[in-house]
C-alpha cells in the first residue's frame, strides 16, 4: 500500500531539441511522445508512459517529482494525510498531463511539487513482455533499463524528513547528522532499495540530481566511456558512495542538470535499521574513494 517508486522527473530546459538529443542518443532513452513544448520519455525496461518529462522554459529548472502510488484508494489516503499535516492538495483531473490519469500534487515542506498518481498509461517494456531478451540492442548511448531515485535540496532536512516519514509512509536508510547531531542530509525508500529519495541541506525547492539504474559495475564503465566520447561533462567518478555503498558517475547535461548512474547498494526490508554517517566523515560518506566533496556539489536547480 502507499507509494511504491518514483514515476517520474519534470525538467525544464532552455533547449528542447538539445537536450532531446542528449537524453536520447547519449542517455539512451527512448522517446514516446512529444508536443509543442515537452518531450516524454522512458527507459527501455520501464513499463509506464515516461519516467522523464522535459518541457522548454527561458531557465534550466526542476518544475516536479512524481510517485507512483499502488492503488487508487492511496491517493485520497494520502491527499487526507498531507491535509491534516497543513499542506493544501491539488486534483488534477484526467487528460491533464499526458501519459496518466488523475493525480495529486502539493508542495512539500522543502518547497519542491511533488505529485502522486495510480492511473498510469502503460506502454510496455522495449523487449516486450513475452520471452524477453535479458538486454535492449539498438540504442545507442548508456540505455540504463530504469530510473533509480532523486535527491533533492531543504533547508531543514529534519523538518522534511518527518515529513516524507511520518506523511508518506518513507523509511530512512541512512542519515548524515552534522556537529549538533541535527540531519544534515537523509535517504530514504519505499520500494526496497537504499533510496527512492534523499534530501541534503541546501536551497528549498532544489534539484540536486535525477539518477539511472544500472545492473552492474561494467555498465558504469561503459557509461564513463560514453560519456567522455561524447564530451559530457562528468563531475564525479566512477567512484562509490560510502552511503548506500552504490557505485556512481555523476555528470551534467548540456543544459547543466546533474544526472547520475547508480547501482549496487542492498535490499532493505521495512525493519532495516538506520544507518548514521557523522559530519567528520562527510567525504567518504559521500564519494568513498575520494573521501571529499568538490566545490560544484551544492550546484542546484529550482
Ligand atoms: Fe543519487
Amino acid at each position: 500500500m502507499g507509494i511504491l517508486r518514483l514515476a517520474h522527473v519534470d525538467i525544464t530546459v532552455t533547449d528542447l531539441d538539445l537536450a532531446a538529443a542528449y537524453y536520447t542518443e547519449v542517455m539512451g532513452m527512448l522517446e514516446v511522445e512529444r508536443d509543442d513544448t515537452s518531450v516524454y520519455l522512458k527507459c527501455w525496461d520501464e513499463v509506464d508512459h515516461h519516467s522523464l518529462r522535459i518541457s522548454y522554459a527561458p531557465r534550466v529548472g526542476f518544475d516536479l517529482m512524481s510517485f507512483k502510488v499502488l492503488r487508487e484508494d492511496d491517493l485520497s489516503d494520502l491527499e487526507n494525510a498531507v491535509g491534516k499535516y497543513g499542506f493544501p492538495v491539488e486534483r488534477v483531473s484526467k487528460g491533464s498531463s499526458i501519459g496518466q490519469g488523475e493525480s495529486i500534487r502539493f508542495e512539500t515542506p522543502s518547497g519542491q511539487v511533488m505529485e502522486l498518481v495510480h492511473d498510469v498509461e502503460k506502454v510496455g517494456r522495449a523487449t516486450g513482455s513475452l520471452n524477453p531478451a535479458p538486454f535492449f540492442e539498438g540504442k545507442s548511448g548508456i540505455a540504463p533499463p530504469r530510473m533509480d531515485h532523486l535527491l533533492v535540496t531543504a533547508e531543514e532536512v529534519g523538518e522534511s524528513t518527518k515529513f516524507f516519514t511520518d506523511v508518506l509512509g518513507f523509511r530512512v536508510t541512512e542519515q548524515l547528522l552534522d556537529g549538533d547531531g541535527h540531519q544534515a542530509a537523509t535517504w530514504m525508500e519505499r520500494s526496497h532499495s537504499p533510496h527512492d529519495l534523499a534530501i541534503v541541506s541546501g536551497p528549498n525547492g532544489g534539484l540536486h540530481h535525477f539518477a539511472y539504474w544500472l545492473d552492474d559495475w561494467d555498465h558504469v564503465r561503459k557509461s564513463a566511456d560514453i560519456l567522455a566520447y561524447n564530451g559530457i561533462q562528468i563531475d564525479v567518478g566512477p567512484t562509490r558512495h560510502g552511503i548506500t555503498r552504490g557505485n556512481t558517475i555523476y555528470f551534467f547535461d548540456p543544459l547543466g542538470t546533474r544526472n547520475e548512474v547508480f547501482t549496487g547498494g542492498y535490499r532493505p526490508d521495512p525493519d532495516f535499521p538506520t544507518i548514521t554517517w557523522t559530519e567528520d566523515n562527510i567525504g567518504r560518506a559521500v564519494f568513498y574513494y575520494e573521501g571529499e566533496l568538490n566545490d560544484r556539489f551544492m550546484k542546484v536547480h529550482t
